[in-house]
């Protein structure tokens, strides 16, 4: 079966063409929209909604081009239809189903922290061998931080969440802070192992609020590293250095422990980490054990909702979605 999937949960348009007779990936397209978000220093929702509009049917056209397929020779067409930024999944939906009704084909509609969650079976693409069941898996994004114990392959449960920011919005409001470009999150990344030393790490003790089992805090971290900032009055720039080193070795730990606890809890095979965060290397660095997919599959991709798809198929558990299908905001709308 040949596979079309659509990602636009945020500020990137996704498309991927996957054949499943071999698991290969034909195409994989990212259009990213930071050149329009970064005079905002931020995702503005309307920008990114029209700069869904003008790059999705070229990254759609790009997809098919590279893949060697005409439209007419896709099997199925899947998309991100939750949760994420209602504009943008309004897009990638509407943008599917008149894919799917010009060409008479079937179209399915995927959650997008499940396909995060099953990123890692993408080494069925690049035929390695998948990370043996049971996971214990963290999908750590901007939006999301949720942990979930994986059973098998699509038979899982969630243990739990943020109760307020995710681990990639303090992130990305902490590098703000400490006055880096957008998007902060990488920048802080690469900006803390080129440059901190473990003084830098450890000048500040910020809180690693875990404040019930399975479950994370981070709005409390980022008033304190404001907080911190203008007690500096104005911080040097090996302030800013050690602030951003000291918070991120808060929200690393913070991330650590709770995988920690919940290994003590349930007899895991494997630990999993996914979402755009699973590219810091400082979380990389602290948990040797896991199992991180490649850097261009943790952020946003259309190949893990395409594999979805896939793996929903090879378990007789694709079905096509209603016409009236649409999109929602959150994890558990209708
Ligand atoms: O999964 P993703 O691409 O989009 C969402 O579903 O949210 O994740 C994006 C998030 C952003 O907050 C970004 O700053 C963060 O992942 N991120 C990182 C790194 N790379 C991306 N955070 C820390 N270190 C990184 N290297
Ligand atoms: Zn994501």
């Amino acid at each position: 079966m040949k596979i079309l999937a659509i990602d636009t949960s945020c500020d990137e348009s996704c498309v991927a063409v996957l054949d499943t007779e071999e698991w290969k990936l034909l195409s994989d397209i990212v259009h990213s929209h930071v050149a329009s978000m970064e005079k905002f220093g931020g995702v503005v929702p309307e920008i990114a909604s029209r700069e869904h509009l003008k790059a999705l049917p070229l990254a759609a056209h790009e997809g098919l081009e590279r893949a060697n397929l005409t439209p007419g020779e896709l099997d199925w067409i899947s998309v991100t239809h939750r949760p994420g930024l209602i504009g943008a999944l309004l897009v990638g939906v509407s943008y599917a189903k008149a894919l799917a009704y010009a060409l008479s084909k079937p179209f399915s509609c995927f959650n997008h922290i499940e396909a995060h969650l099953f990123s890692p079976m993408m080494v069925l693409l690049e035929k390695g061998t998948p990370p043996v069941f049971p996971w214990l898996a963290l999908v750590v994004s901007g939006g999301h931080t949720e942990l979930f114990l994986v059973h098998d392959l699509l038979e899982y449960e969630w243990l739990g969440g943020t109760v307020d920011d995710a681990a990639g919005e303090a992130f990305d409001k902490i590098g703000k802070l400490v006055g880096l470009p957008y998007p902060a999150g990488p920048a802080m990344d690469q900006w803390v192992k080129e440059r901190a030393t473990p003084d830098h790490r450890t000048r500040f003790s910020f809180p690693r609020s875990n404040p019930m089992e399975h479950h994370f805090s981070f709005s409390g971290l980022k008033t304190a590293v404001s907080n911190q900032i203008k007690a500096l009055g104005k911080p040097s720039e090996d302030d800013r250095l050690a602030l951003a080193a000291s918070a991120e070795e808060a929200i690393v730990d913070a991330l650590v422990e709770q995988i920690r606890r919940a290994k003590k809890k349930f007899p895991v095979a494997t630990v999993v980490v996914t979402g755009g965060v699973a590219c810091n290397s400082r979380l990389r660095e602290k948990l040797p054990e896991a199992y991180f997919p490649r850097h261009s599959h943790c952020t946003d991709n259309a190949a893990m909702v395409a594999l979805l798809a896939g793996l929903y198929a090879k378990k007789n558990r694709l079905s096509p979605a209603p016409w009236e299908t649409t999109a929602f905001a959150s994890h558990d709308s209708p």
